[in-house]
């Protein structure tokens, strides 16, 4: 069995996703790339961290807060951007925003949305705009303003995705076979067929600045697992550096976020905020990624199997997590996200 510290639940999470969802859907979301190595071992890895849990503390009151850029969030965890959430469930974004949102949580908001900035903005949850970028940046333009209008907080430029990867599996291009009015609504019509719309093979760290200076928000990027692309993209002018193998979704054999988060830290750590992604399925989990000393943990499938009973099971999934989160703090001796900070070490 995997030890991902949920005690059986995401198994029956997929359980459920597999009974509801169609064949290339539940392909879509629960594949990785190639032979799905990097996607494999993610799940499972942070069992590799123990804790060094601090005693007679006083753990009446446990505050899972953190501030990103700026910004309180209630939990130490955020929805990562995920796409197709409308042929997951007809609730789609909004089911997700509105969970996110009364969970006091934070939602990544995937270029490829099938439902409007607008709309999203207006539920009121905290979001940021996921973008790749294309060949000639200034398409991208017009999506970025509609994020800003509708309140985006920052902007995540996903670096891990020149190409996508290749999954092998029923052959089917899940692009083919979704309703076009659940996919991509935030593009511009035709966007697809104009030349310079396919994604950047050139992209380098003065797109962040570049970004920054179209937004006039936050960069945060999405992608990186060397100490050294960190520091290049902190120079450059980013925000935050997020730690993410596309969840086994790009590179197969990447290594794992876990393995990564401490390199990446020691470069960049202070000077910007360092999110991770990858394999996360648990509270403790959670607890394991702030501890290692994470600014936040990113959710990438667990949300979007949650969404497979629409936006209650994403209300579900936030309270379960929320339980688990106070629960391991509270065994940790730690008062606040601040006190996990040095209590847990990877292994092996
Ligand atoms: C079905 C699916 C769609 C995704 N779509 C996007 C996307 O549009 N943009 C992006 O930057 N990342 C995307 N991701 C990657 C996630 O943001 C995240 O990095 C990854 O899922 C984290 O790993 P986890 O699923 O193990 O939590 C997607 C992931 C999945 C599973």
């Amino acid at each position: 069995m995997t030890q991902t510290g949920d005690g059986g639940w995401v198994g029956a999470l997929e359980e459920r996703a597999r009974a509801a969802l169609s064949a290339p859907v539940l392909e879509y979301v629960l594949t990785g790339a190639r032979d799905g190595v990097s996607a494999a071992e993610a799940v499972g890895a942070w069992a590799g961290v123990r804790f060094h849990p601090h005693v007679l503390r006083d753990v009446t009151d446990v505050d899972t807060s953190v501030t990103l850029l700026g910004h309180r969030l209630e939990v130490p965890w955020a929805v990562a951007p995920s796409s197709l959430q409308r042929a997951v469930h007809p609730d789609g974004e909004l089911g997700m925003a509105r969970a996110t949102a009364a969970a006091g949580s934070l939602m990544v908001v995937s270029s490829n949305a099938g439902t409007s900035f607008a709309e999203i903005g207006a539920t009121g949850v905290a979001w940021w705009l996921q973008a790749y970028l294309p060949a000639d940046r200034t398409l991208a333009e017009p999506l970025l303003e509609r994020a800003v209008a509708a309140g985006a907080r920052a902007v995540v430029l996903t670096v891990d995705t020149p190409v996508v990867a290749t999954k092998y599996g029923t052959g089917e291009n899940i692009w083919d076979l979704v309703d076009p009015a659940i996919v991509r609504v935030n593009f511009d019509p035709g966007y697809d067929d104009q030349p310079g719309s396919d994604k950047a093979l050139d992209l380098g760290p003065h797109d962040i600045g570049w970004l920054a200076g179209v937004t006039g928000l936050p960069v945060v990027v999405k992608g990186v697992l060397r100490p050294d692309d960190a520091r290049r993209c902190v120079q450059a002018g980013a925000r935050g550096v997020w730690v993410s193998n596309h969840g086994g979704r790009q590179l197969d054999r990447a290594a794992t976020t876990v393995s990564c988060l401490d390199g990446v830290l020691t470069a960049v750590g202070g000077e910007a905020e360092v999110y991770v992604d990858g394999g996360l399925r648990s509270g403790l989990d959670v607890v394991a990624a702030v501890a290692l000393g994470a600014d936040a943990a990113f959710l990438g499938r667990l949300p979007l199997l949650a969404l497979v009973d629409g936006e209650r099971g994403v209300v579900d999934l936030h309270a379960r997590l929320r339980e688990e989160t106070v629960e391991a703090m509270r065994l940790a001796g730690a008062r606040t996200v601040a006190d996990t900070r040095g209590i847990a070490v990877l292994e092996g």
